[in-house]
C-alpha cells in the first residue's frame, strides 16, 4: 500500500496551529514557566536510561494537543506500520526501508517480494561474528602469517559516516585492532593513511552498497595497486574484503565471494550501519559490543512502535522540530553532545537528516508549498561554548538546540565529569532565562533568552545508549517526512552532480571541452592552462 498523499498545510490540525501561532509567537518560556508550576512534570519523557525534557521549548499543553492532532491527521499510526512492515515507502526506488529489520528480534517473518528476510540477516550476521572472532583472535593471517593489526575501510556517505562515527564513539569499548577510514577521492587523503600502513598487518574492507561509486572505487584500486608492489594476487584474498549488494561487480573486482558481505536493497546507505557495513566497527569493537549496539536500537523501535504519540520520544522531537521549521520559520537546529566521543555523530546524523528531507517535490509529484528538510549541524560542548554559542546566545536567528549529555562518564573522572555537566546545564538554563536589561547593565551584556532547548539526559555512553540514540533520530527525520507528505529514502539530488563530475573527467582527461556555462568554461580553462 502506498503511503497517502496528505497536504500537511490543508489540515485542520494546521490551520488551527497557524492561528494558535499567533498567540504562542510572542509568548516567553519564562512566563509560561512561572504560570504552571507542573511544567517540567508534564513536559518530560522518561524511557529506559533516556530523560527528554522538552519544558524548555516555546509550546503549551495547546500546542502539543494540535501538533499531535496534525501526526494523526497525515496518518502517521499507519505511516509506522508500512515503514517497519516492508511497506515499499521508498516509492520512488521501489523498495521496502528496513533496516530496522537488522536489529529485529521478531520471530514473524518479515516479507520483501514474499520472502523472509530474518534468515539472510542471520547469516549474515554470524558470518560477521565468524570473521570478526578470527581477525581479533589473530587466527586468520596475512600474506606473511603475521595477525591482522590495521583496518581500513574504504567507503563514502553511508559507506563511512556511520562506521566513522561509531569507530569515534565507541572506542572506549575497542579491542587492539587500529581502524582507519578511506572516504576523499582526494589522493593525498589515500597517500597519508598509505605511508602509515603495514601491507602485512592490513586488513581492507572495502564498502559500497552499489559497488559503482566513483570515489570508493578509485580508492579500492589506488589501494590494491599499492598492495600489489608488497604482495602477489593470491594475498589479495588475505587482505580484501567487500561489502555490497552487488555481488558481481566485487567479483569483478576480483575479490572471492567468500570475502564478501552482502547487502540488500531495502537498505538505505545513510541507515546501513547496522548491516554488514558495520563491518569494522564490529571488527574494532568485537561482535558482542556490535549486537549490544543493535539491541539499543531494537528496543527504541520497539517504544517508537507502541507509545502513544504525546509519550513517544521521536513523534515529539518530530513535532517540536516541525513547529519551529514551518511555524516560527526557524532555518536551522543544533546539536550539541556533552561528549567527545560523539563528535562525528553531527555529521553522520547530517547526512541521515538532510539526504532524507531534503526535497521539495510532495508525494504527489507536485512541489510542495511548505518547508521541509531541517539543516541540522552541531559540535561537541564545551568546545562548541567558545566557537559558535554567541550566536545562539545573542544572534538574531532563532536556533532550537539539543543538547545530549550522560550522567557518568567512562572513566569516572567526577572533577572533569562535573566540571562538563555543569556547563551542559548552565548552557540550557541562559538560553531560557537569558539576562534581561537592567539600569547601568550594558545594552551588549543583555541576554533576551526565549532560546528553546531539548535535554537529553542519559545514564552512560554505551553500545546500547548509543544504538538507541541513533534509532531516536532515525524515527524523528521519519515522522518529519510523513508529516512534510515527501519521500525520505530517495536520494536523487545526489545524482546530477555526479553526472556532470563524470563528463568534466572526460574533457580534463582530453584536454577539450565540451560545452559547458560561460564560467565552467573559464574555470575549466584555468584548470587546464
Ligand atoms: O551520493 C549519495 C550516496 O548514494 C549515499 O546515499 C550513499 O551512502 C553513498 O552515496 C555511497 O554509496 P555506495 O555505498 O553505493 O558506494
Amino acid at each position: 500500500m502506498p503511503l497517502p498523499t496528505i497536504n500537511p498545510t490543508q489540515t485542520a490540525a494546521w490551520q488551527k496551529l497557524q492561528a494558535h501561532f499567533e498567540q504562542m509567537k510572542s509568548a516567553q518560556m519564562q512566563d509560561l514557566f512561572a504560570a504552571d508550576a507542573q511544567r517540567t512534570a508534564k513536559f518530560h519523557i522518561e524511557w529506559e536510561d533516556f530523560l527528554f525534557d522538552y519544558s524548555k521549548n516555546i509550546v503549551s499543553e495547546e500546542t502539543l494537543a494540535l501538533l499531535q492532532d496534525l501526526a494523526t491527521e497525515v496518518e502517521l499510526k499507519s505511516a509506522i506500520e508500512q515503514y517497519f512492515g516492508g511497506g515499499l515507502i521508498n516509492q520512488t526506488e521501489n523498495r521496502a526501508v528496513l533496516h530496522t529489520a537488522l536489529r529485529s528480534k521478531q520471530t514473524a517473518p518479515i516479507l520483501v517480494d514474499g520472502q523472509d528476510i530474518l534468515p539472510e540477516i542471520a547469516a549474515v550476521k554470524a558470518k560477521m561474528r565468524a570473521f570478526a572472532n578470527s581477525i581479533i583472535s589473530g587466527a586468520h593471517t596475512g600474506y606473511t602469517g603475521k595477525a591482522i593489526e590495521t583496518v581500513v575501510n574504504i567507503g563514502i556517505g553511508g559507506s563511512d559516516l556511520g562506521p566513522a562515527m561509531l569507530a569515534e564513539a565507541l572506542k572506549y569499548y575497542t579491542n587492539h585492532l587500529r581502524v582507519h577510514f578511506i572516504s576523499n577521492i582526494d589522493g593525498d587523503h589515500v597517500q597519508e593513511l598509505l605511508k602509515t600502513l603495514d601491507p602485512e598487518t592490513t586488513l581492507f574492507v572495502i564498502v559500497s552498497k552499489t559497488f559503482t561509486t566513483q570515489e570508493t572505487l578509485t580508492n579500492a584500486q589506488t589501494i590494491r595497486a599499492w598492495f600489489l608492489q608488497h604482495a602477489s594476487q593470491p594475498d589479495v584474498a588475505k587482505h580484501f574484503v567487500a561489502v555490497s549488494t552487488n555481488l558481481q561487480k566485487v567479483q569483478d573486482f576480483g575479490i572471492a565471494p567468500e570475502n564478501i558481505f552482502p547487502m540488500w536493497d531495502w537498505v538505505g546507505g545513510r541507515f546501513s550501519l547496522w548491516s554488514a557495513v558495520g563491518l569494522s566497527i564490529c571488527l574494532a569493537v568485537g561482535p558482542d559490543h556490535f549486537e549490544e549496539l543493535l539491541n539499543g536500537a531494537y528496543q527504541m523501535d520497539t517504544y517508537f512502535k507502541t507509545a502513544p504519540f504525546e509519550q513517544n520520544m521521536p513523534v515529539v522531537m518530530a513535532l517540536l522540530s516541525i513547529w519551529y521549521n514551518n511555524f516560527f520559520g526557524a532555518e536551522t537546529e543544533a546539536m550539541i553532545p556533552y561528549n567527545q566521543y560523539l563528535q562525528k555523530l553531527v555529521p553522520y546524523l547530517q547526512q541521515g537528516i538532510m539526504e532524507s528531507n531534503g526535497k521539495r517535490v510532495g508525494r504527489d509529484g507536485q512541489p510542495v508549498s511548505h518547508q521541509t528538510g531541517t539543516i541540522v549541524w552541531g559540535e561537541p560542548g564545551t568546545n562548541s561554548q567558545h566557537a559558535f554559542f554567541q550566536l545562539i546566545h545573542q544572534g538574531t536567528k532563532l536556533i532550537p538546540t539539543d543538547f545530549i549529555g550522560f550522567k557518568q562518564s567512562l572513566y569516572g573522572n567526577k572533577e572533569h565529569h562535573d566540571k562538563l555537566m555543569s556547563n551542559f546545564f548552565a548552557q540550557t538554563e541562559a538560553l531560557l532565562m537569558g539576562r534581561p536589561e537592567a539600569p547601568g547593565l550594558s545594552p551588549f551584556k543583555v541576554f533576551t533568552g526565549n532560546k528553546p532547548t531539548n535535554t537529553l539526559l542519559i545514564d552512560k555512553l554505551t553500545p546500547t545508549s548509543l544504538g538507541a540514540l541513533i534509532a531516536l533520530y532515525e524515527h524523528k527525520l521519519f515522522v518529519q517526512g510523513i508529516i512534510w507528505n515527501i519521500f525520505s529514502y530517495d536520494q536523487w539530488g545526489v545524482e546530477l552532480g555526479k553526472e556532470l563530475a563524470n563528463s568534466i573527467l572526460k574533457d580534463i582527461e582530453a584536454a577539450q571541452m565540451a560545452p559547458h556555462d560561460a564560467s565552467t568554461t573559464f574555470l575549466l580553462k584555468k584548470f587546464l592552462s
